[in-house]
């Protein structure tokens, strides 16, 4: 999916059942997000000023999470880039195929939780910017 662009990207708040016992947030596929989950990773222990990302991926959909703590992700269509910040629970980002991602600023106790569409698969990984570029414009 090379034809997409950042504003086919979109902050979503996720819905936030309140209790004062605790607050819950159900995540469904196909009802919350656009797309059926097949796989759940988190990332967490991320060292001060460390980054990670720095990759696009050519069919993946994903939602990602500041389950805890807060970070931010700077996406890139080739042509503009936008930067959000996640520190809530309840809101999610949600990414298109095709698009750059570099996630930075961890905050101490950060955890990303990403729903994604696809099992992993290091072939639909686009690793080097330039390639990103040069399939962008091809
Ligand atoms: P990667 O997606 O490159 O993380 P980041 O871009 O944030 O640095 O993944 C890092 C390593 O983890 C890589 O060797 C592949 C492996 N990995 C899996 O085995 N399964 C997964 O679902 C993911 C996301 C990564």
């Amino acid at each position: 999916m090379k034809n997409t662009t950042i504003e086919d990207c979109k902050l979503i708040d996720l819905r936030k059942i309140s209790d004062p016992r605790g607050n819950l947030t159900p995540i469904e596929g196909k009802i919350d997000v656009p797309f059926e989950i097949n796989r759940v990773y988190y990332l967490y222990d991320v060292p001060a000023g460390e980054n990670r990302g720095a990759h696009a991926h050519k069919e993946l959909q994903q939602l990602i999470i500041a389950a805890n703590g807060s970070f931010t992700i700077t996406l890139d269509d080739g042509e503009q880039r936008k930067s959000f910040t996640l520190n809530r629970p309840y809101q999610g980002l949600i990414i298109v195929p095709g698009i750059w991602r570099d996630l930075g600023d961890f905050s101490s106790g950060a955890v990303l939780v990403c729903l994604a569409s696809e099992h992993y698969d290091e072939d639909d990984y686009i690793r080097e910017y330039e390639d990103f570029l040069n399939y962008k414009h091809s």
